[in-house]
């Protein structure tokens, strides 16, 4: 599995005073940048830690990267193996937490491979183990940061800056720029920044430290323009940057003066959900129904109940029977899917002495009930939807000669010749739905349409076109029969990228990758518990 290690700058860092345990109290904002280091965490059969790096001095076991692994397979008593691999791209001894970065990556990576369970906030403990800076790498972002720097609180996101970073020829042991800190302050400039988020603000208590080690330091912070600050302890020096051609021609100047010169940006990254999202009150009266029932009597489920691989899977653990045709019914009471079957299937159960619970969502019994009744009076039923699809065989199994069409241009002038009923699957893509509507009324003056796609699936969307529209990525949570689900996938890839999954384990860091608006939507038939272990998930990957 392939992860980036972001870097991070600090926009304030003030030194409150030391405490008994050696370290200093510190308040402190970081802020998480483009810059990153690639890790490749894969699993070993045998319980051993193999690390590469492409920098070699630090391909040992003091690699914080390598104690990470270390500490989590410890912690949970994990006893398999991992292969950690590191093209170095944020330089050692900078202040930019490279390696507290790698740190957290391997712990992230660690948890999705073996404790998916895991919330980033479980992770902390770990985190604040192996390093002070190491908890911020596990939130990004823009954070303040207080204790040692190891307490997190996540701060409103700043307007996107350009980042130059020059890195001179030396580095600046931390553990020494502390050790000669003599003066310590209230830590107002962090708690001021955090509020008024002003870049007049920016202030580090280590600068007259590292300044004074290294005075050409303050030459390259002037150089870096108004808003330029030390990182951490440095020896790296970042200057901000609102305009990208300001920021290319600074750049420029200070490529020609040093080796390292960095030219990357700030990151916010964040998950939006979708408005509305997840189970419908269909799904969600199913899944009631069936919960209801005697637990001590073995019951039948006819169909899916619903559309969902977690759902039935924990259904079939309470030892409820999934049948997929009405003749192979062995038990006395029946459950009929959500998505519903002929009248002639419940019949011919109900003849044969069994209880039919019928959990057919209501709003699919209306396109039942609409499309009958336009049989009756003598017209042609067209159902817009997907004929392979068990809602859209319930609705035609009820009717002599019904049509079925996936698509507007399905619909041939001999279909539309004569009175016509336009009715859809309840979970087709409204825009769609309103296409076939038009195609068929040119077609036939006697056209009668009825709109039944039902208010959960306009309502999902409505909110999943608006969520595309801000996103870089959506991730669609849901089953792969499941046709809402879907639906919402192609319409999120229709305005950006979109990826359907059914479990978080599917998620692939790829996706992620770069990315900082995040969209997260799910299914009709998608349990919560499902949509947050993804979100977990992401959390983890990003
Ligand atoms: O926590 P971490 O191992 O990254 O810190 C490195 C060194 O920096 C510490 O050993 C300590 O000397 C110094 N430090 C400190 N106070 C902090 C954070 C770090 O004195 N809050």
């Amino acid at each position: 599995m392939m992860l980036h290690s972001h870097a991070k700058i600090n926009l304030a860092l003030d030194i409150l005073g030391r405490r008994p345990d050696g370290y200093h109290e510190l308040k402190l904002i970081y802020q998480q940048i483009a810059l990153h280091d690639e890790i490749e965490v894969n699993e070993l059969p045998q319980d051993e830690i193999r690390l590469r790096c492409s920098l070699k001095e630090l391909e040992d076991e003091k690699n914080l990267a390598y104690r990470a692994a270390a500490l989590f397979k410890d912690r949970f008593s994990i006893k398999k193996g991992v292969a950690i691999s590191i093209v170095k791209n944020i330089p050692p001894g900078s202040g930019l937490g490279g390696g507290s970065s790698d740190a957290a990556s391997v712990l992230r990576g660690l948890a999705f491979l073996w404790k998916p369970e895991l919330a980033i906030s479980d992770l902390q403990p770990l985190a604040a183990e192996l390093g002070s800076d190491v908890p911020f790498f596990l939130h990004g972002g823009i954070c303040l940061g207080t204790g040692r720097g190891e307490r997190i609180t996540e701060m409103r996101p700043l307007e996107p800056y350009h980042v130059i970073i020059v890195k001179p020829d030396y580095s600046i042991s931390t553990q020494q720029a502390y050790a000669k800190v003599s003066s310590f302050n209230q830590g107002d400039h962090a708690m001021r920044f955090a509020k008024d988020q002003d870049l007049a603000l920016m202030h580090n208590d280590l600068e007259a430290v590292a300044f004074s080690l290294h005075p050409e330091l303050a030459g390259i912070k002037k150089a870096l323009g108004e808003h330029a600050l030390l990182t951490g302890s440095g020896s790296a020096v970042f200057g901000l940057f609102k305009g990208e051609d300001e920021a290319k021609r600074v750049y420029a100047q200070m490529k020609e003066k040093y080796a390292e010169v960095f030219l990357t940006r700030t990151i916010n990254p964040r998950i939006t959900r979708a408005k509305e999202m997840g189970f419908c009150f269909g799904v969600k009266r199913a899944i009631e129904m069936i919960g209801e029932r005697d637990k001590a009597e073995q019951v039948a489920v006819l169909g899916n109940l619903v559309h969902n691989p977690q759902v039935v899977e924990s259904l079939r653990q309470e030892g409820v029977l999934f049948v997929t045709d009405a003749a192979s019914v062995r038990v006395k009471r029946v459950y009929i899917t959500a998505h519903g079957v002929p009248d002639k299937v419940i019949e011919g159960l109900e003849k044969r002495g069994l209880t039919v619970v019928d959990t057919t969502c209501p709003l699919v019994k209306k396109v039942h009930a609409a499309s009958k009744t336009a049989e009756a009076w003598g017209r042609r039923v067209i159902v817009f939807g997907d004929p392979d699809h068990v809602e859209v065989k319930g609705i035609v199994g009820n009717l002599r000669n019904a049509t079925v069409v996936r698509s507007p241009e399905e619909i041939t002038p001999e279909l539309a010749a004569g009175p016509v009923t336009l009715v859809s699957q309840t979970t087709r893509e409204v825009a769609k739905f309103e296409a076939a509507a038009r195609r068929v009324k040119e077609l036939s003056p006697q056209t009668e349409v009825i709109d039944t796609i039902c208010f959960s699936t306009k309502d999902r969307q409505a909110s999943a076109i608006s969520l595309a529209a801000d996103s870089e990525v959506v991730i669609v949570v849901g089953g792969r029969m499941s046709s809402n689900t879907k639906r919402l996938q192609e319409i999120c890839a229709q305005r950006t990228e979109a990826h359907q999954v059914e479990s978080a384990q599917e998620l692939r860091s790829e996706w992620l990758f770069g990315r900082e608006r995040i969209g997260l939507t799910a299914g009709a038939s998608t349990p919560e518990e499902v949509i947050r272990d993804v979100e977990l998930a992401i959390r983890l990957l990003w």
